[in-house]
């Protein structure tokens, strides 16, 4: 290719691209429009219909570092499924697990089946682990939206990320997991509180900081949850307690499911949205997390090369193929030291595209940029919304996922772009939660017994 058709095609590439980075202007009002959608979900009147649905999660104490005690955590709805033993003494903690799988057959069968798998791994833990005989309290992270009536009544509001499982939605889940141990028979447990991944991300850095106040995911989904004042929690009715404040799971996912982010999506979430198991839902979080992150970039990869402004124009079945292009490559290439494509390369190759040039790669890292820009620019209009609306001096943000965790830039670009966003009196700090899902899940269930009692 000669360099004015390099420089050409380059050009082409950054314009058509312009879609999807957000002016301050889009930024600032997709902050207005989901303020506004939070505080529907918060109130009685409008929760009902409402897309944020803000549920209250019935855990209000965090916890202080003096919690102690054995206990199980079950873990269900990210990449992994995973059962933990965890012990915790004052500031310290062991933890053993294990991962199982949840093949594709189970994540899309009934919920009976489902239930049944999920008991058949505990029971093979446990035996493992040598803790049958003893009955252990336990703190189940599932990492779905759910209409809680308390901390182990949680009715499943719908599916999102890859599940799809009969029968289980407008049920009790815990009432599902209970049932299905019981017709075992074989291990006995006590399930003291169901909980959002979210919810085990906050507690778990709240453990050690006590400034946090906001759990966020950016993983196979994106959720985050925080902590509001009790007053401004409608619904919540368990009024015997006096901390005052209730954590809230936003389900910010759900976020433009009625059109209100149609202003600023392109024709790869269109794409990416219609050919989904729940087309129509979970809008925001097909945005941003990595669950879809990888093939937003590989449609408008595959759209350029048919134009004719990558790889000389001849694509590869695989590049052309849905869901090949992993959303860990996205890391991959960004992590490239700039003016080197060794992983662009090497991506590129696995794709079977051998024949790509220097001006190839600039490109290829380009869009994936312009993506994962977008989904960091995102999540951070969503977490200064709330710090905005928490209005606390200095907040702690938690967070885990994948994408998060991964991604070489993602934290900075979020440092940067909340920066801009949040009031001048708020500081903020962003703090990898280490394994919310099991530690957070143990600390709830711990918080809950020491309450009980
Ligand atoms: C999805 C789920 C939500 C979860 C998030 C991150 O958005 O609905 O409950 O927190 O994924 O795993």
């Amino acid at each position: 290719m000669g360099l004015k058709r390099n420089i050409q095609a380059q050009s082409t590439i950054r314009e058509q691209c312009r879609e999807l980075v957000f002016s301050d202007s889009q930024c600032r009002e997709i902050m207005k429009r989901l303020l506004n959608d939070c505080n529907r979900g918060l109130a009685k009147q409008t929760h009902k219909d409402a897309i944020v649905k803000c549920f209250v999660t019935y855990v209000q104490d965090l916890p202080n570092g003096t919690e102690k005690g054995k206990f199980l955590a079950l873990d269900l709805g990210g990449t992994n499924f995973r059962v933990l033993l965890i012990e915790l003494s004052e500031n310290h903690f062991e933890m053993r697990s294990k991962i199982f799988a949840i093949p594709q057959h189970i994540m899309l069968g009934s919920g009976e089946q489902l239930f049944d798998h999920i008991a058949d791994c505990m029971a093979k833990f446990m035996k493992e682990e040598k803790v049958v005989n003893e009955t252990l309290p336990l703190g189940f992270t599932f990492s779905f939206p759910l209409t809680q009536l308390g901390l182990t009544k949680g009715h499943l509001e719908r599916w999102t990320k890859g599940f799809n499982c009969s029968g289980v939605v407008g049920n009790d889940v815990v009432k599902l997991l209970e049932d299905a141990i019981a017709r075992r028979g074989d291990i006995k447990i006590d399930i003291t509180a169901i909980l959002n991944d979210t919810t085990g991300t906050l507690m778990s850095c709240a453990w050690k900081n006590n400034n946090c106040r906001v759990g966020l995911i950016v993983g196979t989904g994106s959720n985050a949850c925080y902590v509001e004042k009790q007053k401004n929690c409608e619904l919540f009715d368990d009024i015997d307690n006096g901390s005052g404040q209730v954590l809230i799971n936003t389900e910010w996912g759900a976020f433009g499911d009625d059109g209100s982010l149609d202003f600023v999506r392109s024709d790869y979430d269109r794409e990416v949205d219609r050919l989904s198991i729940n087309p129509g839902k979970q809008i925001h979080e097909k945005m941003i997390s990595g669950m879809y992150m990888g093939e937003l970039v590989r449609l408008a990869l595959e759209r350029f090369t048919k134009e004719g402004l990558l790889f000389g124009g001849k694509g590869s079945e695989l590049l052309y193929t849905r869901g090949r292009f992993y959303t860990k490559y996205v890391s991959e290439i960004e992590s490239d030291p700039p003016g080197t494509y060794a992983n662009c390369k090497e991506v590129l190759e696995e794709l079977h595209i051998k024949h790509a040039t220097e001006q190839d790669f600039v490109n290829v890292r380009y869009v994936c940029e312009c993506i994962s820009r977008r989904a960091a620019h995102l999540v951070s209009c969503g977490v200064a919304t709330l710090l905005n609306k928490m209005d606390d001096p200095h907040v702690t943000v938690g967070i885990d996922g994948s994408v998060y965790r991964y991604h070489p830039h993602f934290h900075n670009l979020m440092m940067e772009k909340i920066g801009e966003l949040v009031k001048p009196n708020i500081r903020f700090d962003l703090m990898l939660s280490e394994d919310g899902s099991g530690r957070g899940a143990a600390l709830v269930a711990a918080v809950a017994c020491r309450k009980r009692r």
